[in-house]
């Protein structure tokens, strides 16, 4: 086992006129829980957006599992387990609950039919194994945010994220 489950080694991110990231380590250790703290502005969504594969960093690293990672991008990181619940939450509110988990993941059956009743004990057993109830066939516009937030996070776990990045958790709960 490597020592640890992600580490980034001097990360830089700039954008015009700002420097985002300036030589940021930072490493995690399977089991922990980190909070990252800064004022408005300090640099911790850009961080842990490049760390989801969203920004390229322009200088540092990325090892995920002990491995460096070169061609990094949101698909490399669901890939190796990363997920990111973010602030403003990614849901289609028309949709159901099960229908915004399995966007992109539909179980198949017979290679055409898109096997709904799969997908709604699939995302029973990770909300009972999780303790965060959701009512899979709920529409999504009709919960409160806290439910919805729920429904972020189970949408990582059913994607393989061993690593959940949660970006502002409590700001949006009342
Ligand atoms: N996509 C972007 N384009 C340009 N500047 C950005 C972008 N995202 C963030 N920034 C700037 O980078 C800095 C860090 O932002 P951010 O990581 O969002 O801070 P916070 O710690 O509040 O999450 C801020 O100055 C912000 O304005
Ligand atoms: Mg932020």
């Amino acid at each position: 086992m490597p020592e640890f489950a992600v580490e980034m080694r001097g990360i830089v991110k700039r954008f015009p006129g700002v420097v985002a990231n300036d030589g940021i380590d930072f490493a995690l250790d399977r089991g922990e829980i980190h909070g990252l703290l800064g004022e408005n502005g300090a640099g911790k969504t850009v961080l842990m957006s490049t760390l989801y594969g969203l920004y390229r960093p322009d200088a540092g690293e990325i090892l995920i599992n002990g491995k460096p990672e070169s061609n990094y991008g949101p698909a490399t990181a669901i890939k190796l387990g990363i997920g990111m619940v973010h602030q403003h939450f990614m849901l289609v509110p028309r949709l159901t609950v099960a229908e915004n988990i399995m966007l992109g993941q539909e179980p198949v059956r017979s290679g055409l039919f898109i096997d709904r009743d799969t997908a709604v004990r699939r995302i029973e057993e990770f909300s009972n194994q999780y303790g965060l109830p959701v009512d899979p066939v709920a529409r999504v516009e009709q919960l409160p945010v806290g439910e919805q937030q729920r429904v972020e996070i189970i949408k990582a776990l059913y994607r393989g994220a061993d690593t959940l990045i949660l970006d502002e958790p409590t700001a949006v709960l009342t």
